[in-house]
Parts: structure tokens; C-alpha cells; sequence
């Protein structure tokens, strides 16, 4: 297994994460209506911006949840899950970092818009 270096790597890394949030029974009523040749990038973009320094990611993040009505529960699922991606994926520091960043993230969102 290889560590996340490039921004196809951050690509793949959603693109599963994806895959298992789609089938989710607690929390894929969230994405499975969005259109996700245009989300899917979006969030490698992010990804890239934090893993591989790659510029691109232009949104806001926080914004694009306040109007969610997300629960505590939800943001354990979701970080479940991606965790789960980047362990079966790939290792290495990146991907320690993108375990690290991704709790962190998830727990200032539940902070701040948890329920
Ligand atoms: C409860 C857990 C979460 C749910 C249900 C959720 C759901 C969603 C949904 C539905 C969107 C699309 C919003 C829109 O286009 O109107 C979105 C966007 C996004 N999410 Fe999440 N999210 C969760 C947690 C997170 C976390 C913890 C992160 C980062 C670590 C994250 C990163 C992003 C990014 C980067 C976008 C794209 C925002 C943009 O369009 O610029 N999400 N999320």
C-alpha cells in the first residue's frame, strides 16, 4: 500500500470514501441526491489543498453544512467511514495526517453544528 502523494491519489481516495457513504443506511439520504461529476471533484479538491498542497479548492466548506440539519451521529458515521477509506487505501504520513486532520474537522463541525 501506498501513501497519498498526488492529486489523483486525493481523486481515489473520495471516490471510495464515496462508494461506502452512498450505501450507508445512517447517512447516505445526505448525498444521494447531489450530482457527483461536480461534488466528487470538489471534495478531491479540498482533500488536495490539505494532503498535497494542490491549489483549487475554492468553496466553503462550513457554508455548504450550516444549512444541513447534521446530527452528532452523523459525523461519527461519516468519520467511521472515512476513516475506514483511507486505512483500506492507503499509509504512510499523509494518510496518518488525513486521519488526523479528518477528526479534527469533524469534531470543530460537530461543535459548531452537531445536534
Ligand atoms: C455529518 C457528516 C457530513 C455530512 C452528512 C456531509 C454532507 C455534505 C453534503 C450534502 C454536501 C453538499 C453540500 C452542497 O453542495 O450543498 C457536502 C459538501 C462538502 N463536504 Fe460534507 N458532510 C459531512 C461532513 C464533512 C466533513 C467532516 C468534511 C471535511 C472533513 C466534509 C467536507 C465537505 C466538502 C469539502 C464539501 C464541498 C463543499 C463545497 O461545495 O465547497 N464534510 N457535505
Amino acid at each position: 500500500m501506498t501513501d497519498i502523494a498526488t492529486y489523483e491519489d486525493c481523486l481515489l481516495l473520495v471516490d471510495k470514501f464515496y462508494d461506502k457513504l452512498l450505501i450507508d443506511t445512517e447517512i447516505s439520504h445526505y448525498f444521494v441526491h447531489l450530482d457527483l461529476t461536480v461534488h466528487i471533484p470538489r471534495v478531491a479538491d479540498f482533500w488536495a489543498f490539505i494532503l498535497v498542497d494542490k491549489a483549487g479548492y475554492s468553496g466553503n466548506m462550513m457554508a455548504a453544512h450550516a444549512k444541513l440539519p447534521l446530527k452528532e451521529s452523523d459525523f461519527k458515521q461519516w468519520l467511521k467511514l472515512f476513516q475506514e477509506t483511507v486505512a483500506e487505501n492507503f499509509h504512510g504520513e499523509k494518510a496518518q495526517f488525513a486521519l488526523e486532520r479528518s477528526k479534527l474537522i469533524a469534531w470543530t463541525m460537530t461543535s459548531k453544528m452537531g445536534k
